[in-house]
């Protein structure tokens, strides 16, 4: 018999859902049959996200969510719980990076990168634990970065957010185990999305940079996407508080 990933009547929210890994994301766990809400800035590209999502059959709403606002981590968790009828899985995927120099970097520079990054995924795991507890059931999803585990020079304090993602998805799975709410995060290496896109330019172009990856190519979405998907059912269920790396091998470090 064929084994097949199944999130039918499950609802997930998907944060940064509006473009890249978030709406490849997005697509592939409501092919799945989840049920999604599209929470973004961008509320533009998550109403694209949502229609096409439609469009194909799927459920899925689109919410205008700024990460960093707490009321507005709130509203996100009441809309998908008023469309859907719960809060099954999160992904915690909305980030954004300055790539400069540390010395050249400006405390608003360190804050607009802790605020979104680390206080955005903190934000949205507290507005969805409650449902989840009650539940006893939940997947939390968290998207770190290999500049948070073997650091990355001109990403230093977007690489110290993420290491405290990673610190706060191994603390948050000891807590909320036994409610069998799991919490893990992976680790993508450089990716093919548009916020990557100035970063893999300057670094002298996407195959330029695959030379130094195993795989000899960098990540599409779609690479992320699955192992979100895996995360997000039932065969990971026995896993919990693991970062994993999805870097086509570039690290290989525990
Ligand atoms: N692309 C890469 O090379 C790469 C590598 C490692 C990790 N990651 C991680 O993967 C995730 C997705 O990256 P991506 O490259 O797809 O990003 P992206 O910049 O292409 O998309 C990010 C999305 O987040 C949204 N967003 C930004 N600020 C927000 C806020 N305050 N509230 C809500 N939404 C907000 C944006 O509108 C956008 O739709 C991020 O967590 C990123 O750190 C990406």
């Amino acid at each position: 018999m064929a084994v097949t990933i199944d999130l039918s009547g499950k609802s997930a929210i998907v944060t940064g859902g509006g473009r890249g890994i978030g709406c490849e994301t997005a697509l592939l766990l409501a092919r799945a049959g989840a049920r999604l809400t599209i929470a973004d800035l961008d509320e533009a590209g998550a109403q694209r996200v949502a229609e096409q999502i439609r469009v194909q059959g799927g459920a899925a709403i689109a919410v205008k969510t700024d990460v960093t606002r707490m009321e507005d981590a709130q509203a996100m968790a009441q809309a998908a719980w008023t469309a859907h009828g719960g809060i099954d899985i999160l992904v915690n995927n909305a980030a954004v990076w300055t790539t400069k120099l540390f010395k050249d970097l400006t405390p608003q520079d360190y804050d607009h990168d802790l605020r979104v990054t680390l206080y955005g995924a903190l934000n949205c795991s507290r507005a969805v634990l409650d449902a989840m507890m009650e539940r006893k059931s939940g997947r939390i999803i968290n998207l770190i970065s290999d500049a948070g585990r073997i650091g990355e020079p001109y990403l230093t304090v977007y690489a110290a957010a993420k290491g405290g993602v990673a610190a706060f998805t191994k603390s948050l799975a000891k807590e909320v185990g036994r409610f069998n709410i799991t919490v893990n995060g992976l680790a993508p290496g450089i990716t093919n999305t548009p916020g990557a896109a100035g970063f893999i330019e300057g670094a002298g172009g996407a195959e330029k940079i695959a030379r130094a990856y195993p795989l000899k190519r960098l990540a599409e979405p779609i690479d992320i996407a699955n192992v979100i998907l895996f995360l997000a059912s039932d065969l990971s269920a026995y896993m919990t508080g693991q970062i994993f790396s999805v870097s086509g091998g570039y690290s290989t470090v525990g």
